[in-house]
C-alpha cells in the first residue's frame, strides 16, 4: 500500500474537519484507494489551545517551517490562510521537493504565477480543488470531465455569504443589515465580512476559474468586483416585481478580442437556474462548445466539505506518482498566454435602474431625454403614486447599453434637481 506523510499547516476549521475525515475515514480510503495519508506534522499558532481533534503532541510545533522542512513530509497542505506567510511556507515548501494542497483563494488569485511556475520548475503540484466552490469538485471537472471543451463561458455563485444574505432579504424583506447580522450569528459569516460582501473574495475564486476554464494567466487587479453592500429590500421588491431575483454574481465569458471578468449583483430572471440557488449554497454553471451547459451545485464552504476537496486533492497526488506537473497539458496551459481582461466600461448590459425622485411634472420625461441622448432605451417602467413633496421611487429596465454610456447619463441624471440621493445601478442577465 502506497504511504502519503501529510505535514498539516493550519489546524483552523478546514484544518480540523481534514483530521476528523482522514481519522475516521482512514480505512475506507486505505480499502478503496490502496492509499495511506498519515498526518505526521501539524504546525499552529496555539499547539496547546482547546480543540475539537487531539492529535499527539509530538507531532505538534508552533513552527511551520519545520513542518515544511520534515524530511518525512510528503505533502503540504496549508490551511492557514492570508497571503503572506501561506506564500513563503508553499515556496519553501516547493524547494524542498514536496507536493502542496491548498485551499487559499486569495494567494492563488494574487500570486498564482509565482506559485505556479515555481511548482513548474519544481516538477511539484499545487492542488487548489478546495479554493474555489469549497466541496464542489469544479477544478476536477476542468481537468478531466471537460477537456475535450473550449470554455465559452462561466456564471458563478461562489461565495455563500453573500448568497445568505441575498436570499434572507429576499425571503423576509429584511434590510442588508439585519441580514448580515443574522448570518453572523449563524456562522455563515465572519466578525470582519469585508472580503465577502465587498464581492473580493468572489473575485479571488473567479481569477483561479478563468485562468483554468480559459487557461492562461490572469491579472487579478483585472477583474472588476462590487459588492452587495448596496443592495436595498426596496431594491430586492422591484426586481421581484420584474420576475427577477438578486444574487451576487461571478461572471467571465469570450467578448471580441479578449473576455469580461467581474463580480456583480445581478439581476436574474426567476427562470434562470441560479435564481434558485439559495441560503449558503454555491453553484457554478460553465458552458463547453461541445457540451453546452454544465451545472455544478453543491456547499462552497464549511469544514468537511472542504476538507472533502483537500482529500480528492490528496488523492490525486498519490495517484500521480512523482511525474509532477511539468507535462500536465492543464496546468501548463494556464502558465501561457496572458488573458486579455475588457474593461467595465466596453461591456454591453441592460440595466435596472432606481431614482428617488421629487414627483413633478415631466419628470420621467427629463429623465427619458437624457437617456435618449445616450441612445439607451428603457424597457420598462415602475413609477410609484404621488405622494406631495416627498421623494418616491422610479425604476426603469434597460435594454442593452454600453457601460460607458450607462455611466455618462447616470452622472448627468444625478445632478438634476429632482433626483434625491444616488441612482442605484444593478446589471442584469437574461437566461
Ligand atoms: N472556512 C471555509 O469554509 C473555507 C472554505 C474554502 C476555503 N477556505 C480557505 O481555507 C484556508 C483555511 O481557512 P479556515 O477557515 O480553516 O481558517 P482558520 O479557521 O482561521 O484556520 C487557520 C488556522 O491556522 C492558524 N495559523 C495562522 N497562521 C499560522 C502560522 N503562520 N503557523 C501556524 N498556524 C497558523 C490559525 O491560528 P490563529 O487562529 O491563532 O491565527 C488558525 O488556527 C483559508 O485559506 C481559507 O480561505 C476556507
Amino acid at each position: 500500500m502506497k504511504k502519503i506523510n501529510i505535514g498539516l499547516l493550519g489546524l483552523g476549521q478546514i484544518g480540523t474537519g481534514l483530521y476528523e475525515i482522514l481519522t475516521a475515514k482512514k480505512k475506507q480510503i486505505e480499502q478503496s484507494l490502496n492509499v495511506s495519508f498519515e498526518i505526521v506534522r501539524i504546525a499552529e499558532k496555539y499547539p496547546n489551545a482547546k480543540r475539537k481533534v487531539h492529535p499527539p503532541k509530538k507531532i505538534m510545533t508552533r513552527d511551520a517551517l519545520e513542518v515544511v522542512r520534515d524530511p518525512s513530509v510528503d505533502v503540504v497542505v496549508e490551511l492557514i490562510g492570508g497571503t503572506t506567510a501561506a506564500r513563503s511556507l508553499i515556496k519553501e515548501a516547493l524547494k524542498e521537493g514536496k507536493h502542496v494542497v491548498t485551499a487559499n483563494k486569495a494567494l492563488l488569485a494574487e500570486y498564482g504565477d509565482e506559485i505556479f511556475e515555481l511548482a513548474h520548475k519544481m516538477r511539484r503540484w499545487v492542488c487548489f480543488e478546495a479554493s474555489v466552490g469549497g466541496g464542489i469538485p469544479c477544478i476536477k471537472a476542468l481537468r478531466e470531465g471537460l477537456v475535450a471543451n473550449n470554455i465559452e463561458s462561466v456564471y458563478a455563485i461562489i461565495n455563500g455569504t453573500t448568497n445568505y444574505i441575498l436570499t434572507q432579504m429576499t425571503e423576509t424583506g429584511m434590510g442588508f443589515n439585519e441580514a448580515l447580522k443574522g448570518a453572523q450569528a449563524k456562522g455563515y459569516a465572519e466578525a470582519d465580512p469585508t472580503l465577502d460582501i465587498q464581492g473580493i473574495d468572489a473575485a479571488h475564486k473567479l481569477a483561479i476559474l478563468v485562468r483554468f476554464a480559459f487557461g492562461g494567466r490572469v491579472k487579478f487587479s483585472d477583474i472588476y468586483s462590487e459588492g452587495i453592500t448596496q443592495i436595498s429590500s426596496d431594491d430586492i421588491a422591484f426586481a421581484k416585481e420584474f420576475g427577477y431575483t438578486i444574487k451576487l454574481l461571478a461572471i467571465a465569458k469570450q467578448s471580441g478580442k479578449g473576455m469580461e471578468a467581474r463580480v456583480q449583483p445581478t439581476l436574474l430572471p426567476n427562470a434562470h437556474i441560479l435564481a434558485s440557488v439559495n441560503g449558503s449554497f454555491n453553484a457554478i454553471l460553465m458552458r463547453g462548445d461541445e457540451v453546452g451547459d454544465v451545472l455544478f451545485y453543491g456547499r462552497g464552504a464549511g469544514p468537511h466539505p472542504t476538507a472533502s476537496a483537500v482529500i480528492a486533492d490528496l488523492v490525486d497526488i498519490a495517484k500521480a506518482g512523482a511525474t509532477g506537473p511539468a507535462e500536465d497539458r492543464f496546468m501548463v496551459r494556464a502558465l501561457g498566454k496572458t488573458i486579455p481582461v475588457n474593461s467595465i466600461f466596453s461591456i454591453l448590459s441592460r440595466y435596472y435602474l432606481r431614482f428617488y425622485v421629487i414627483d413633478r411634472p415631466s419628470v420621467l420625461a427629463n429623465i427619458s431625454k437624457v437617456l435618449g441622448k445616450y441612445k439607451i432605451s428603457i424597457s420598462d417602467v415602475i413609477q410609484r403614486e404621488r405622494s406631495a413633496g416627498r421623494a418616491v421611487p422610479l425604476i426603469l429596465l434597460t435594454h442593452d447599453t454600453h457601460e460607458k454610456n450607462l455611466r455618462a447619463a447616470v452622472r448627468e441624471i444625478d445632478r438634476m434637481s429632482c433626483i434625491k440621493g444616488k441612482t442605484q445601478v444593478i446589471r442584469m442577465e437574461e437566461a
